[in-house]
């Protein structure tokens, strides 16, 4: 169980890096579009996630708090479909792409610092 959680985690943080990551290329080019790291990224986030929120530490006292992991989910599913409906567009709205970066970040430190 403990070598499933953390090869999840291993998986989640490798699709956190291809959102935020490919996020940030295109922002410092200049070229607000989305591109194939961050359509995978948001899939992969909402997927491994999703398979995280189950009991994997055994369902003792250590589980991280149920409405911490219906927060983040919530935030991720909006992601999600906020690169899905963007995804063919050739310029993305500012307000749209930035919106997609500040949900990440925000979901990163929902995972850091909500405890
Ligand atoms: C864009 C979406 C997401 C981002 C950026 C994100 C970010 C992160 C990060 C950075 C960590 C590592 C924290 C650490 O190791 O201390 C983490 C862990 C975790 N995330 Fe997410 N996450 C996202 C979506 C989700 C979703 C949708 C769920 C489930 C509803 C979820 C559940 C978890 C759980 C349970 C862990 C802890 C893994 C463990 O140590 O057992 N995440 N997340």
């Amino acid at each position: 169980m403990e070598a499933l959680r953390l090869i999840l985690r291993y998986a989640h943080l490798i699709g956190f890096a291809l959102l935020l990551g490919g996020a940030i290329a295109q922002f410092v080019t200049a070229k607000l579009r989305i591109n194939p790291a961050m359509l995978w990224g948001s899939i992969i986030q909402v997927l491994t996630g999703l398979a995280l929120a189950a009991p994997l530490r055994g369902g003792g006292d250590d589980e991280p708090d149920p409405v911490k992991l219906a927060v983040k989910g919530i935030i991720a599913i909006l992601i999600f479909i906020m690169v899905f409906v963007a995804r063919k567009r050739t310029a993305v709205n500012r307000g749209h792409f930035l919106a997609i970066v500040g949900l990440t970040l925000v979901n990163a430190a929902v995972a850091t610092f909500w405890r």
